[in-house]
């Protein structure tokens, strides 16, 4: 067996020549896959269980690697470790540090596998906790828009289309809005689980091994579901990442959409909402200001995470089949999007928690701009036995005398409505309120209060 010295490289044997200086500074990515130590450890414990089961490794070494191995652990977590980055990345680091604990007996940990399949055994390991935690605060923020869906039922905002009043709603139907969209966010991620369930580890370096593995006990050990299928398409795929990276911009892309949303409604214009001074910023200069930072952090942040999805794809692109070095970026990729993601869904739901409506303004913005026009129209249908277009002309005639005479619909006499349809009587007046306006839209997903709240305990019965 050939000695492995602890200050040289593993393949020096082979190749002679210490890796020029700046290789090894550009080379190596211990300072990213260190992350993965804990993953790393896990998959090598199961491989040498495995080895020994299959009768490839002893009894006394399979222990001794284990103890090796745990040994490591606890030096790592514990910050006594000393990465080098002449080892290149968290596998061999693991690896010199074992020969320096055990001694030579180290040397058989890496039978019948690579770094390749080792990699992306740790790293599929690392995205799905990664998933349970990105959704574990998804599950917050659903909590959160809950609280303020259930305190808002009838709080009455105009619903908006092109940003021009169309129809009043109700701002908890508003909120309940983001509850499906974070909630579908959560399905997407879930859905990733069955690629991130196979199990890579045993295709070794691209074409498999002659030792007599068993994959399927590693893949139940390691707490996937089966092992890959084919050998090359496992060291070369990275198509989980691109899953995670696609979920993970499309959920920053939600929460870049809301923030601008929220920015709008705590414009002066606008005066929505009120941020309280825990997640608002001041101005240098002007002493009256309370900006919204942290939601224009929020939208800001979701290009970080499309460049990262386009960044691995471009990688990916034009790569022919089974590993290349081009491929281990993707880890800083994933680990960049999955940090940048925690810290916005934290922030987010710091800022729902801090959000207070101001309904007074909600109300007076839903009452003016003829909101409740397709009210008269469908009231016309329902009543006067006419089709839709006739009743959409015959309101828009009305808008345009109200529009005329300066005056809101509700503040139309029923005589002014009766000289452009005669048939109207003073019945027809209800469909100007805002609130029975809202509460008509009783079709399902609609805005009508009972909707709402069948939404809300149908959402919190399922936490
Ligand atoms: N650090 C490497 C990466 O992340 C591990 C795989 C190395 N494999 C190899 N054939 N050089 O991609």
């Amino acid at each position: 067996m050939a000695k492995n010295k602890n200050n040289q490289a593993i393949w020096n044997t082979r190749i002679k020549k210490k890796a020029s200086s700046l290789f090894e500074k550009v080379g190596s990515s211990i300072s990213i896959d260190k992350r993965l130590y804990r993953e790393d450890i896990l998959v090598s414990i199961a491989h040498v269980e495995m080895l020994f089961k299959q009768k490839i490794i002893s009894f006394k070494i399979k222990n001794k690697i284990i103890y090796g191995l745990q040994k490591i652990e606890k030096e790592i977590s514990k910050n006594k470790f000393e990465f080098n980055t002449k080892y290149e990345d968290i596998h061999m680091n693991i690896e010199k540090r074992l020969f320096q604990i055990i001694g030579e007996e180290a040397g058989y940990v890496h039978t019948a596998r690579s770094r390749n399949d080792q990699v992306i055994t740790d790293l599929k390991i690392w995205i799905k906790s990664a998933t349970k935690e990105i959704n574990n605060h998804l599950e917050k923020i659903i909590k959160s828009t809950l609280k303020i869906a259930e305190k808002n039922i009838e709080t009455v905002m105009p619903g908006f289309t092109h940003l021009k009043n169309a129809q009043p709603i109700s701002l908890a139907h508003y909120f309940m809005a983001y509850v499906e969209i974070f909630n579908r966010d959560k399905r997407r991620f879930m859905n990733n689980l069955e690629s991130l369930n196979e199990s890579p580890l045993g295709v070794a370096a691209l074409s498999g091994t002659s030792f007599n593995i068993n994959r399927s006990f590693t893949a139940k050990k390691l707490g996937f579901t089966s092992p890959t299928n084919n050998s090359i398409d496992t060291v070369s795929d990275r198509d989980f990442v691109l899953d995670f990276l696609f979920c993970v911009s499309v959920c920053s892309m939600h929460i870049s959409r809301i923030a601008e949303e929220l920015i709008v409604w705590n414009s002066d214009g606008f005066n929505f909402i009120n941020l309280s001074d825990k997640v608002v910023t001041g101005s240098s200069i002007m002493p009256q200001k309370k900006n919204p930072d942290l939601l224009e952090y929020l939208r800001g942040k979701s290009g970080l995470t499309f460049g990262n999805l386009f960044s691995m794809l471009t990688i990916l692109k034009g790569l022919p089949l089974s590993y290349f070095k081009d491929m281990q970026d993707d880890k800083e990729i994933v680990f960049k999007s999955f940090d940048t993601l925690i810290n916005s869904l934290k922030i987010f739901d710091e800022i729902l928690k801090n959000i207070s409506p101001n309904k007074k303004k909600m109300y007076e913005l839903a009452d003016i701009g003829f909101s409740t026009a397709t009210d008269l129209a469908d009231y016309l249908v329902k009543n006067n036995s006419i089709s839709f277009r006739e009743a959409y002309q015959k309101t828009a005639k009305i808008v345009n005398y109200a529009e005329k005479k300066k005056k809101k619909l509700r503040d139309l006499k029923i005589e002014e409505l009766k000289k452009i349809e005669p048939r109207l009587t003073s019945d027809v007046l209800k469909v100007f309120d805002l609130k029975n306006s809202i509460n008509s839209k009783k079709s399902y997903g609609g805005t009508s209060f009972e909707n709402i709240k069948r939404m809300i305990m149908k959402y919190k019965k399922e936490k």
